[in-house]
């Protein structure tokens, strides 16, 4: 049996979520290995496709006609105006754009929302392994059919712990590489993916114990905080606080592991 939202309202933005997450990953899947337009954003090394704002619009054009009042606030520019809307949808349109510009398979749509600025669904598509992970608050973490639960490791020394590097990491001495050094010493394995809602929901799937990253943005972590949160996990920010929206502090595990995790991170 897969997800179902008992709210007749979430459950109309379920379907919408679920339709645009894989429309766009259908679009990334044929688009594949096709050779691309790839231009940069902040620095040389974060970059954007055409593929990335052709999901982007899809997406976006898709919810504005279904549920014309709800707020947007999309990676590649659209949205930001929150005035007097209920709903809103936080979107990272292709989650992973340096491995997808790469042919490095490992990438996805995120889809979350928000309402009355609390986290109430999220969808995650990835497309290549066509598995969507998803939750609705209250209603539990699905990747498919599958109800989702974090896994019950409680020693650090086992555990498979992922993180991220940010895209001012040629220039800034904020750089992740202290706290990469501890867990590499401690953990018994670490993952540099380059997704980061798909390495918050293999938290969430009992892929991986625990993952932490710096600098992330609302449309990494909309979907994904509360797919891990459903899943029975914990997301803060470095001091054990709660995860702010912004996702400029983000560490997850599966609960039993996270003060180990959190005594690691150098701020
Ligand atoms: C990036 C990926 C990556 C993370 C970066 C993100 P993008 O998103 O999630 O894993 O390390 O910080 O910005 O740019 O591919 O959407
Ligand atoms: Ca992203
Ligand atoms: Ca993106």
């Amino acid at each position: 049996m897969p997800l179902e939202a008992t709210d007749p309202e979430l459950a109309e933005i379920l379907a919408l979520a679920r339709k645009y997450a894989e429309d766009a990953g259908t679009i990334q899947r044929n688009r594949y290995e096709t050779g691309l337009t790839i231009d940069t954003k902040s620095a040389t090394i974060d970059l954007v496709t055409e593929v990335d704002r052709a999901c982007e619009e899809l997406i976006v054009t898709g919810i504005q006609t279904a549920r014309p009042g709800d707020a947007i606030l999309a990676e590649e520019g659209h949205g930001g105006d929150d005035e007097g809307a209920r709903y809103r949808w936080i979107i990272d349109p292709l989650d992973g754009t340096t491995n997808f510009a790469h042919g490095f398979p490992r990438f996805c749509v995120s889809i979350g929302v928000e309402r009355a600025g609390e986290r109430v669904l999220g969808v995650v598509y990835d497309p290549l392994l066509d598995e969507r992970f998803e939750a609705v608050r209250g209603e539990g973490a699905w990747l498919g059919e599958r109800r989702l639960a974090v896994t019950p490791e409680t020693d650090f020394g086992r555990a498979l712990v992922a993180t991220g590097f940010a895209y001012d990491v040629h220039r800034s001495d904020d750089d992740n590489l202290a706290s990469f050094r501890n867990v590499v010493k401690t953990a018994r394995g670490i993952r540099r993916d380059g997704s980061a809602a798909l390495d918050l929901c293999y938290v969430a799937a009992a892929r991986l114990d625990a993952y932490w990253e710096l600098k992330l943005h609302p449309w990494d972590v909309a979907a994904g905080f509360l797919i891990v949160e459903e899943a029975g996990g914990r997301v803060t920010n470095f001091n054990g606080g709660p995860a702010d929206r912004t996702g400029r502090e983000v560490v997850s595990s599966n609960g039993f592991l996270h003060e180990a995790l959190l005594s690691q991170l150098e701020p």
